[in-house]
């Protein structure tokens, strides 16, 4: 157990259950991308972690940029998604894979995906190491998923409660 501000977290998911969840998606990305020019999007802050990793276990040399934005106040989706750092990259003609941490609501998900929609790349796939489809209420396709996970609010591996536990190693659920 652990406590973060006002509230207490259980460990769901080992460091190393993580890991092997990472290594698996980097895997099946060598192989779908083998041969095309990838341009990894990561979305800031949550991801910062999950690409890093992610990053190391793949075999093949994507480019990775990052993205951020904000739609997550305290323990809930506001539905409002604003932009902080938005596209620099030529987009034109590449294999673009954004990463998401864990999608939720699929907001922000959707949101990226309008501004990327005009900018000529060649594909745009989404890889999100936690989902929570009871949550989810978009219909894009999410082309690698790491772990579904219950509708519970969640601190670590890049992901924050009110700011803090994202350098936690596993994965810690809200006690409800
Ligand atoms: P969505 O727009 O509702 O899909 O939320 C997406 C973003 O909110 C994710 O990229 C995370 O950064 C953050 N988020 C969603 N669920 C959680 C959670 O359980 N804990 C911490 N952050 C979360
Ligand atoms: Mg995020």
């Amino acid at each position: 157990m652990i406590q973060i501000g006002d509230k207490q977290f259980e460990e769901y998911l080992t460091p190393d259950q993580i890991q092997s969840y990472v290594q698996s998606l980097a895997a099946q990305i060598d192989r779908d991308y083998a041969g095309k020019d990838l341009l990894i999007l990561g979305i800031l802050n949550g991801s910062f972690l999950f690409v890093a990793d992610l990053a190391k276990y793949m075999t093949s040399d994507p480019e990775i940029s990052f993205l951020k934005f904000a739609s997550y106040d305290g323990t809930s989706s506001t539905g409002n998604v604003k932009d902080l750092i938005g596209i620099n990259e030529d987009l034109a003609d590449k294999h673009i894979l954004i990463v998401e941490d864990i999608v939720d609501s699929g907001t922000t998900l959707a949101h990226i995906m309008g501004l990327l929609e005009s900018k000529g790349a060649a594909s745009i796939q989404t890889a999100t190491l936690f989902f929570k489809p009871e949550a989810y209420k978009q219909d894009i396709e999410l082309r690698y998923i790491g772990k579904e996970i219950p509708n519970l609010f969640v601190v670590g591996y890049g992901m924050d409660y009110l700011s803090k536990g994202r350098n936690l190693t596993g994965l810690y659920q809200l006690k409800p």
